[in-house]
């Protein structure tokens, strides 16, 4: 399906105080996940992680955003932007901490957060597996362990025969991409493995058969359900003065993080040479009724006989691009909106509809977020407007949380949270978002005000 948009033509600004009107019905919602907001004491291997001194900040979770006392306090704060829909994910490690025994009091916490956002007018997407796993499932091996598969679809049943009553949205997995690369190339996140190319691409196709098979079970159980995963997309840009080899490792490194979980969904396979590595994966092709997409960045990649283990390409954020808040070691990354063009149209070659399930900048001072927003908007009614079929656009995030191994360093929310008085404070951004949702578009107001790119410093 696609939607026929009211006024203000693509590419040009809207005119004579028009709007640029995104389709009735479009979701506008913010996304969150269960290990950065919800709080400690769950049995996974990030809490693990922590305790072993692995956030590179130092900071501990600790309360987070107290989500599993009191999520609800954030859900006001949704609903009073407006919002239609929300994302958040279950946390595994809680449901089943122990091999088979489930916990009924977690689930009844997860009932009662699904209850509050129907009653609040939200449309709850739950995501089954945002990076955060069991200890016992990360000790058999993870993804790489044979009877993953099985196991997750396990708790795809388990989830989709207590919850799914109060939801037909499903994101099995989150960035799986992401998940391989930082666990098992990079070490930013558990296990902590580094240059491990061949488990990457191993535990790629693991969590492909695992969401082949959660797919089918979800569709089993609930035949209306709309079943799909968060797929990572990074713009990997050649050096500009770069040549013939400079391009080739920007689009290696496209293939792997871009393309390769996209091709699983779409082929059943990953492309050669990773394809070698991938087992059997036929049972995958088909399995989405949508594409989510996390759209954040830009980077620059020259070729570089230093870096084999990334393919002979560095990556890297030139210094004089819009970022915001600095990693603890690197830099976060080059906010980009554009990127939500390329990813869409990658997306759009498997003709599913499409949700932009996470978009946002880590900008503690709210410098760079209203031009991000805005131009976000700006493209989205652009992509729209020539026959795209994106449905819902859910920024990343609500409120500052716990950013995996930086800690509190990168703050990501429309609102500021203190984690230790657990006060929330508006940014601008909260007011502009809230603006766009009540008017489903863009004002050439806004767009004159925080339309342009942000200067320097
Ligand atoms: C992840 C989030 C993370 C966000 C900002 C996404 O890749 O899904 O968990 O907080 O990026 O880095």
């Amino acid at each position: 399906m696609t939607f026929s948009l009211s006024r203000g033509a693509a590419g040009g600004p809207p005119a004579n105080g028009q709007l640029w009107c995104l389709p009735p019905g479009f979701l506008w919602g913010v996304s969150t996940s269960a290990f950065q907001v919800e709080g400690d004491d769950n049995p996974s291997q990030w809490t693990a992680w922590e305790a072993a001194g692995r956030i590179k900040s130092g900071d501990r979770r600790n309360l987070a955003c107290d989500w599993w006392r009191n999520a609800e306090c954030d859900f006001d704060l949704a609903r009073d932007l407006g919002l239609n829909a929300l994302r958040l994910s279950v946390d595994w490690a809680r449901l089943e901490p122990d091999e088979g025994c489930w916990s009924g009091p977690a689930f009844a916490r997860y009932r009662t957060m699904l209850q509050a956002l129907h009653h609040r007018g939200m449309r709850p997407f739950v995501c089954l597996h945002h990076f955060c796993h069991p200890l016992w499932f990360e000790r058999k091996g993870g993804f790489l362990a044979p009877g993953a598969d099985r196991q997750f679809e396990l708790l795809a049943r388990k989830v989709v025969a207590e919850l799914g009553d109060l939801c037909q949205d499903w994101v099995t997995f989150n960035e799986p991409n992401v998940y391989a690369a930082l666990g098992y190339v990079l070490g930013e996140f558990p296990p902590g493995g580094k240059g491990e190319l061949l488990n990457a691409i191993r535990v790629l196709s693991g969590m492909g058969r695992a969401h082949a098979r959660a797919y089918r079970a979800i569709h089993e159980l609930q035949p209306q359900a709309q079943v799909g995963w968060a797929h990572n997309y990074v713009v990997f840009e050649p050096v500009a003065s770069g040549g013939k080899l400079d391009r080739l490792v920007a689009s290696l490194a496209a293939e792997l993080f871009n393309n390769s979980f996209l091709r699983v969904v779409e082929e059943g396979r990953l492309a050669f040479p990773f394809s070698l590595a991938n087992g059997n994966l036929a049972q995958a092709r088909g399995t989405c009724d949508f594409v989510g997409l996390n759209v954040y960045s830009r980077f620059h990649v020259a070729f570089d006989t230093r870096y084999a283990s990334q393919l002979f390409g560095r990556i890297f954020v030139p210094p004089d691009v819009p970022q915001g808040d600095q990693g603890v070691d690197n830099p976060y990354g080059e906010a980009y909106p554009p990127a939500l063009r390329s990813a869409v149209e990658r997306a759009s070659r498997l003709r599913k509809p499409i949700y932009i399930l996470e978009n946002g900048v880590p900008d503690a001072r709210d410098q760079i977020r209203p031009w991000l927003l805005v131009n976000a908007v700006r493209e989205l009614h652009a992509l729209l407007s020539e026959g795209h079929d994106v449905r819902g656009y859910f920024h990343w995030t609500l409120v500052d949380n716990f950013e995996w191994s930086e800690g509190w360093s990168l703050r990501f929310g429309l609102y500021a949270l203190d984690p230790k008085t657990q006060q929330r404070t508006a940014r601008p951004s909260a007011g502009l978002y809230k603006a766009m949702v009540q008017q489903n578009g863009l004002t050439p107001d806004l767009l004159e005000h925080h339309g342009a790119p942000p200067s320097r410093g």
